[in-house]
């Protein structure tokens, strides 16, 4: 990437050959160029919130700014990023969106997510650190930046405009008026709900939501139908709940098999923590870990009996499949011999293909006009 201060070497995490895509966009570029072409003074402390690749943070480590992610992806890409340029480790601090943010904040650079709720929590969990003086600037892609997006600046933080587009970015520029009255903001999250009945154990049974979370507002189509075809686990020791989401996944398997020790792994730490808060909101007898990762890396070969998933088939604004076959391969590994891997999928999306390939099997359990339940065994 060409900043005003140099190129930079960057990559995606993890690097994949297969999908050559840049780690960087042009709302990146935009922001940093902005940032030069009028001198807006990088002192005290620079928080960037929603870095996609640790591109901005790279770009700006000589300002040792404070990154702020939900994603580990995130995260270990900015590591690597910041290493491969040269930036020593500990110039830029690496936080997720469950640490708690600094006390204050005198420059905020924020990469609009794609969640408006996610943006919303962190807006309002940052604005008793923002000051009169605190320069606000965000960026996005022209698609990703709404009226409601604006409108989340202005009610938490002030008075609210947009630049012109530039190669399809735009910039958001916010004055803070901390001191004006403006209507007290309720914090809505993390948002709880009562889940409906006919979905075996945790039918009418509570679901904790940290903001940004899949379908954290109501229970998904696809999740609803892989909860009333979920493997009888009797028997089943070692589960893992692959992509977890808010963990209605996890928690049925551990309220129907107390014997069951579940794994919950989702590379969002707001997932990670909606997963730990549903599963004890139920009191759930038996033994649960709950892990921020990508996919089953890192967990030891051949140490699980059952894996579940619907997997993510995005990645921000883009399709891709990558995932999936990561968590595919992984589970491959990770999983015993004649352990399973139960994937809910949309038909269209073709994951038996991918199965066959990795398993040499795939069969398919159950199905409706929209969705598939696959099986794969590891022979
Ligand atoms: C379609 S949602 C399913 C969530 C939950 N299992 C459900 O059914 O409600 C996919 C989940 O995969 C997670 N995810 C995306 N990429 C991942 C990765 N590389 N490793 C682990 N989880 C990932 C997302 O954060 C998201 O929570």
């Amino acid at each position: 990437m060409t900043t005003p201060w140099g190129e930079l070497a960057l990559a995606r995490f993890p690097e994949d050959p297969r999908e050559r895509l840049r780690a960087w966009d042009a709302s990146d570029e935009y922001l940093l160029k902005h940032l030069a072409d009028q001198g807006t003074p990088l002192s005290g402390t620079v928080v960037v919130v929603g870095d996609r690749w640790g591109a901005l943070v790279t770009a700006l480590a000589a300002h040792r700014p404070v990154q702020i992610t939900d994603s580990f992806l995130a995260q270990e890409a900015t590591r690597a990023n910041l290493g491969r340029n040269g930036v020593a480790t500990g110039t830029v601090r690496l936080l997720t969106t469950q640490d708690p943010p600094p006390d204050r904040v005198d420059v905020l650079l924020v990469r609009v997510p794609k969640s408006l709720a996610l943006l919303e929590d962190q807006l309002l969990r940052l604005a008793p650190a923002v000051h009169e003086g605190t320069v606000v600037v965000g960026t996005g892609m022209v698609k990703e930046i709404h009226t409601s997006t604006l409108r989340l600046f202005e009610r938490i933080l002030g008075p609210t405009r947009t630049s012109l587009a530039e190669k399809k970015a735009r910039l958001i520029f916010c004055t803070p008026e901390p001191s004006r009255e403006r209507e007290p903001s309720v914090h809505p999250w993390p948002y709880t709900y009562t889940l409906p009945g006919g979905i075996g154990s945790v039918s009418g049974r509570t679901v904790v939501n940290h903001a940004g979370v899949f379908c954290a507002d109501r229970l998904d189509i696809g999740t609803r139908f892989f909860l009333q075809h979920l493997p009888d686990t009797k028997g089943t020791r070692r589960v893992v709940d692959l992509g977890c989401g808010n963990g209605v996944v996890g928690t049925a398997v551990a309220l129907a098999n107390p014997e069951a020790e579940v794994l919950f792994v989702d590379e969002s730490f707001q997932a990670v923590a909606s997963a730990e808060a549903t599963y004890k909101a139920n009191g759930v007898p038996g033994h649960a870990e709950f892990r921020v990762g990508d996919g089953l890396a890192g967990v030891p070969a051949g140490s699980v009996d059952l894996a579940l998933t619907n997997p993510p088939f995005h990645s921000h604004q883009t399709t891709t499949d990558a995932t999936a076959w990561r968590m595919f391969s992984g589970a491959r590994r990770a999983l015993g011999p004649g352990g399973e891997l139960w994937v809910i999928g949309n038909r269209h999306l073709g994951y038996h293909v991918k199965l066959r390939r990795l398993f040499g099997n795939s069969r398919l359990v159950a199905s409706d006009a929209k969705f598939v339940v696959l099986k794969a065994v590891k022979e």
